[in-house]
């Protein structure tokens, strides 16, 4: 294997000498990136460790827990307060934000979901954790939900890890958005998919078309006139992918376009739609956008959501900027009659 690639680490300490302050990207990502490569054996091991099925309890959104949902969680808490530079965290798997004791000096927030698309853990299928970074708000001296809810447009940093068949983690801390690809041999992530760019066009759409019969009408005429192909209004033909697991719809698109959505229905609207904000959305809305890519909630910019509770949910419309524009589209002409 080539040994001339750049490692994570040396990308953020170049990184941090370009902007030649005193913010440490490399502490930061650096316990979240142990955590991640720990996830990423306990994945990979599956039934050989005991790994798959459940773990026989529920978690604050009323979600049944996996075993690797409650081990990831685990890890994510305890790696990155090592560090010290959290002074709290918050995942989907935790009610309530999680003070970290001894990080007086802890200057940023961490927020996260350790295991995304884990409905796919027992099938083998990808599965991914999620991140998002904020500053701790001046001033701020008790660790409570108030500190985190801030817009996605704050972020210091967002990414993800990829479990996949490869394992990659893709980042960005407001300059772009790299790839890098674990090598598992040596234990490092190397640079393999430098400044990702999402084409601006695309013949892809990602959503889970099993609840059409809830969609809104905007949502339905986008994905019927992608399904009349050639001969319909868009005049090309497009193709379906679901994965299931965010983080690799997320990936697909930052590799070769597309656009995912996850808006709400007549029936998810009662919470608020299907994702959560704070740890779903805005991370990958900040990479989106960092690749050159739109995401909105069909009816806003995403990283302008204000958001009010922790565990708010909300519509995603992602990817490639033009179809992001259209479907945005859609939904202004359909409010503008109603
Ligand atoms: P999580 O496993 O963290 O609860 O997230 C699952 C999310 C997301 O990854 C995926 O896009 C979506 O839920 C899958 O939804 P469906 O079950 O409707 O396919
Ligand atoms: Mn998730
Ligand atoms: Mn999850």
């Amino acid at each position: 294997m080539p040994y001339n690639r750049t490692t994570l680490t040396h990308f953020l300490l170049q990184e941090q000498r370009r902007l030649g302050g005193s913010g440490s990207f490399t502490g930061l990502i650096t316990d979240i990136i142990f955590a991640c490569k720990m996830i990423s054996h306990e994945v990979n091991r599956g039934a050989l460790a005991g790994n798959l099925g459940m773990a026989g309890s529920e978690n604050v959104q009323g979600e049944e827990q996996k075993k690797l949902d409650v081990l990831a969680n685990d890890i994510f808490l305890h790696m990155n307060a090592l560090g010290g530079s959290y002074a709290g965290m918050a995942s989907e798997e935790l009610e309530d934000v999680h003070a970290v004791h001894g990080a007086a000096d802890g200057k940023y927030l961490l927020l996260f979901d350790p295991l995304d698309g884990s409905s796919n853990i027992d099938v083998n299928i990808s599965v991914g954790s999620i991140f998002s970074i904020l500053r701790l708000p001046e001033g701020c001296s008790t660790i409570n939900e108030a500190a985190f809810l801030q817009k996605g447009v704050q972020q210091v940093a967002a990414g993800y890890a990829l479990y996949g068949s490869s394992t990659m983690m893709v980042l960005t801390t407001g300059n772009g958005v790299n790839g890098f690809t674990l090598d598992n041999n040596v234990g490092m992530f190397l640079l393999t998919h430098p400044n990702m760019t999402i084409p601006v066009e695309t013949k892809e759409f990602a959503i889970n078309a099993s609840r059409s019969r809830f969609w809104e009408a905007p949502v339905k005429r986008y994905i019927d006139e992608c399904q009349a192909g050639k001969d319909g209004p868009r005049a090309k033909d497009f193709n379906m992918r679901w994965v299931a697991s965010m983080v690799a719809e997320v990936h697909r698109i930052l590799c070769r376009g597309g656009v995912f959505l996850y808006p709400a229905d007549s029936e998810n609207i009662k919470k608020g739609g299907k994702l959560r904000l704070m740890y779903e959305a805005n991370p990958m809305a900040f990479l989106v956008e960092q690749a050159g890519g739109a995401a909105t909630t069909g009816r806003g910019r995403m990283l302008d959501v204000a958001p009010t509770h922790l565990h708010q949910r909300v519509p995603v419309v992602l990817g490639s900027k033009a179809e992001v524009e259209r479907i945005g589209a859609y939904h202004a002409e359909y409010d503008a009659k109603a």
